[in-house]
């Protein structure tokens, strides 16, 4: 039989916290619903004190859910508990997650206080919150760095006081995983009162040892892991919950299991990574581009003949629909071949043997060849369905010269051209397009990334444009910059709904 190990998602906290990822209320609401449908047993929704914002998040997702209980997260202080008592009124299952640091650094230069008076303010927000709700976890923040005797008598103290459960945060993450495991184990033999409570891992990724920690807590006793989603949050962020359920799912020696439904995995993972504007590095385990990638000839071979052979972890178990051969200049005709496949593109020998030289060609110039490509390759064509399609585009811009764009668009299939110039490359072909799509519309969201790294890469553009109170959403790839900027413009215009 299996031990229950309850994951507590703090995407919307911990990972919200991060310069720039930032989300607006309807989007926390769609996150909150994505992690609904993941499993997860814990939102923690926000920090109701820190801000007016953050306060109505944690009400508009306690209406938004029902499954998981929704946390909010206070300081061990009676306002910030009186906040997030309130912030939760909706919520139908609710948690108070309050807490004190307990390191040595923390009570000197945090608190300028001592050890016995850090136990009484955490036992006295500890029986405050209890007044109010059921379920109080507290964290001891930097646990990590906190002596562990010390940290026993914290956690004995508050679990008198009525928490349910106890979060052990290695804040800094400093901790390698022996001794984060065995704090974890110091707490369950000498704690006394343990089994009226469970542990809780709370992991930063400081030293890439997150996971690692994560895991070593598990091993010796925590039933509650602290994650978020693609692992984002503060520096180098905290545990990745992927990573978590698909250790505990791969392992049967760990002998846990979660409630998460990993084929949802996927998905979440590209759901965040675009609303928060934080890409996904490419080798990043479970989620990264490359993880289920094989793009060395001996490696395909094996692939081809077994899946096993390369893979540990069925693509499709974490919500990926097929795995992927990464093409590139090495790959052979049977790779292509089987890409072309899983496209639905079925090619005689004469002309798969045509589009292979064509491939050849185009893998020399770029480093890895995408479904797009071969499809274009093989005579798709992926902008059949556009109205507005970008016929031409020449620009002209540098250091010390006014940049100027020249643009011709086919308007169901009728040819315009229009020029502009602007403050830079982009703007001067944006204004070119406006010239010709001559509409109220602004443009709300612009990020530029690369798809991998070097200057032959793609550029990704993503857009948002609002047009009559209704915000579109448009995607540009190219090796021009400027032309996928272009492309997802037009991609919006092209959603537009006219009246
Ligand atoms: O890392 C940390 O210590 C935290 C606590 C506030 C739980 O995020
Ligand atoms: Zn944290």
């Amino acid at each position: 039989m299996k031990d229950r190990l309850f994951v507590f998602d703090t995407t919307l906290r911990d990972g919200e916290q991060v310069p720039g990822c930032q989300l607006n209320k309807v989007e926390k609401i769609q996150v909150a619903r994505g992690l609904e449908a993941l499993g997860v047993d814990v939102i923690e929704a926000g920090f109701p004190v820190s801000s007016p914002g953050d306060f109505e998040s944690v009400i508009e997702i306690s209406k938004a859910v029902t499954w998981p209980t929704i946390c909010a997260l206070t300081r061990a202080v009676k306002g910030d508990i009186d906040v997030a008592v309130e912030s939760l009124k909706f919520a139908k299952r609710k948690r108070i997650h309050t807490g004190i640091g307990t390191s040595p650094t923390h009570i000197k230069y945090k608190f300028n206080s001592n050890q016995d008076e850090i136990i009484e303010r955490a036992v006295a927000a500890v029986k405050y919150a209890r007044r109010f709700v059921d379920e109080v976890e507290f964290y001891a923040e930097d646990a990590g760095r906190t002596d562990n005797a010390y940290l026993a008598k914290v956690v004995q103290a508050v679990i008198a006081a009525g928490a349910s459960v106890i979060n052990i945060p290695d804040t800094t993450g400093y901790c390698l995983p022996s001794q984060y495991g065995d704090k974890i184990r110091f707490l369950m033999e000498h704690v006394e009162n343990m089994d009226q409570a469970i542990l809780s891992t709370h992991c930063h990724n400081d030293l890439g040892m997150a996971t690692a920690n994560t895991m070593a807590g598990v091993q010796n006793g925590a039933r509650q892991v602290e994650c978020t989603i693609n692992g984002i949050g503060e520096r180098a962020g905290n545990t990745a919950l992927e990573e978590i359920a698909m250790i505990c799912k791969s392992h049967e020696s760990i002998a846990v299991e979660t409630n998460i439904n990993t084929r949802k995995i996927y998905p979440i993972s590209r759901m965040v990574s675009s609303l928060m504007n934080m890409p996904v590095q490419a080798n990043k385990a479970i989620v990264g581009r490359n993880a289920f990638s094989h793009s060395s000839g001996i490696h395909q071979d094996g692939v081809l003949k077994n899946i096993q052979t390369y893979e540990i972890i069925n693509p499709e178990d974490v919500g990926i629909a097929e795995n992927h051969i990464l093409l590139t200049a090495r790959s052979g005709r049977a790779a292509l071949k089987h890409r072309l496949e899983m496209n639905d593109i079925h090619l005689k020998q004469p002309e798969l043997d045509k589009v292979y030289e064509e491939f050849l060609v185009l893998a020399d110039k770029k480093k890895s060849i995408t479904d797009d490509d071969i499809m274009i390759l093989a005579g798709k064509d992926l902008n059949r369905k556009q109205r507005i399609k970008l016929d031409f585009l020449q620009v002209t811009s540098g250091v010390g010269v006014k940049p100027v764009a020249c643009l011709g668009l086919l308007i169901a299939g009728e040819k315009f051209e229009a020029a502009a110039s602007g403050n830079g490359p982009i703007d001067a072909a944006i204004s070119a397009l406006k010239k010709i799509v001559c509409r109220e519309m602004e443009l709300k969201e612009f990020t530029i990334q690369s798809i991998d790294q070097g200057s032959n890469d793609m550029g990704k553009v993503h857009m948002q444009v609002e047009y009559e109170k209704k915000v579109y959403y448009g995607f540009g790839a190219n090796t021009d910059i400027v032309g996928a900027s272009v492309e997802a413009y037009l991609d919006c215009i092209n959603k537009f709904k006219i009246n």
